[in-house]
């Protein structure tokens, strides 16, 4: 059975002053012991947001938002994956800003990638589509593309045991107030999987976590999760409000709980 996982993407915003009382607040407004709840600052705000959760809530993991492809050395202004220890045991790869504004190629996510899963991270891998490729219908091609890429190379089983995490983030989505369509997010989730299975991913895939990223709300968080092949959100705006978050954990809550039948519900 897979997790429900709500990630919090806040990319350029809080520092060190102000990440701890809002990664608390968040803590305290969706204690949900069914999801998984990720919150993924910026480096300077790593250690206030992972000591800010040791004392709220432990069960809330902090993740990073990028690593660099190599271990170390003449990179300056980047950080590595060892580096991380300590501060993070989660990492967002390949996210299409990273992609736009840093020139990250699906080759470079994919070196990326085996340096989280070394390190003992667990990745939260993005991919989507550009709004013409949608347009010209071939979504599904390009998602296929990035994940083929960014996967090859590397063992599944050891990318499954490191709990990799998809994020299908279609890119006109992002930061603009336009959603898919929670069935279209859907196919591209079974497309995801049914793309790991023939790259020899264990089990078909069936129990790769898919989760939807893009502009996703409280207000609309449902119509995703709605869906079997959806198992949560990589949220960006609204994971920067209490409030939202509140309302999309506790929405994914039902979804966890379902899931884990109806004892849980207790
Ligand atoms: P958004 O960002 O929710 O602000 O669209 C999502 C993301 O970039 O991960």
């Amino acid at each position: 059975m897979r997790p429900v996982v709500v990630a919090a993407n806040w990319k350029m915003h809080t520092g060190p002053d102000d990440a701890g009382e809002l990664a608390r607040t968040i803590a305290r407004r969706t204690a949900e012991p069914s999801v998984v709840r990720v919150i993924c600052p910026p480096f300077v705000s790593l250690a206030a947001v992972r000591d800010a959760l040791a004392v709220e809530d432990p069960r809330v993991a902090v993740g990073a938002q990028t690593i660099h492809h190599e271990l170390q050395g003449a990179y300056t202004g980047e950080v590595s994956a060892p580096m991380l220890a300590g501060l993070a045991t989660w990492v967002i790869l390949g996210h299409s800003e990273r992609r736009r504004d840093a020139g990250e190629t699906d080759a470079l996510v994919g070196r990326k990638l085996g340096r989280a899963v070394e390190a003992g991270l667990r990745p939260i891998l993005c991919v989507g589509e550009q709004l013409e490729d949608r347009d010209a219908g071939r979504a599904e091609s390009v998602v296929d593309g990035q994940l083929r890429c960014a996967l090859a190379g590397h063992d599944p089983a050891g990318l499954e045991a490191a709990g990799l995490v998809i994020a299908y983030e279609p890119v006109w989505a992002i930061g603009t107030g336009r959603n898919a369509r929670g069935a279209d997010a859907a196919a591209m989730a079974e497309a995801i999987r049914a793309a790991a299975a023939s790259a020899g991913w264990p089990g078909g895939a069936a129990d790769l976590p898919v989760l939807y990223g893009g502009s996703v709300t409280s207000a609309n968080i449902a119509e995703f999760l709605a869906e079997p092949a959806i198992d949560g959100a990589l949220v960006g705006g609204a994971s920067l409000k209490a409030d939202e978050m509140a309302g999309i954990v506790a929405r994914a809550g039902l979804t966890a709980q379902a899931r884990l039948g109806p004892e849980s519900a207790s």
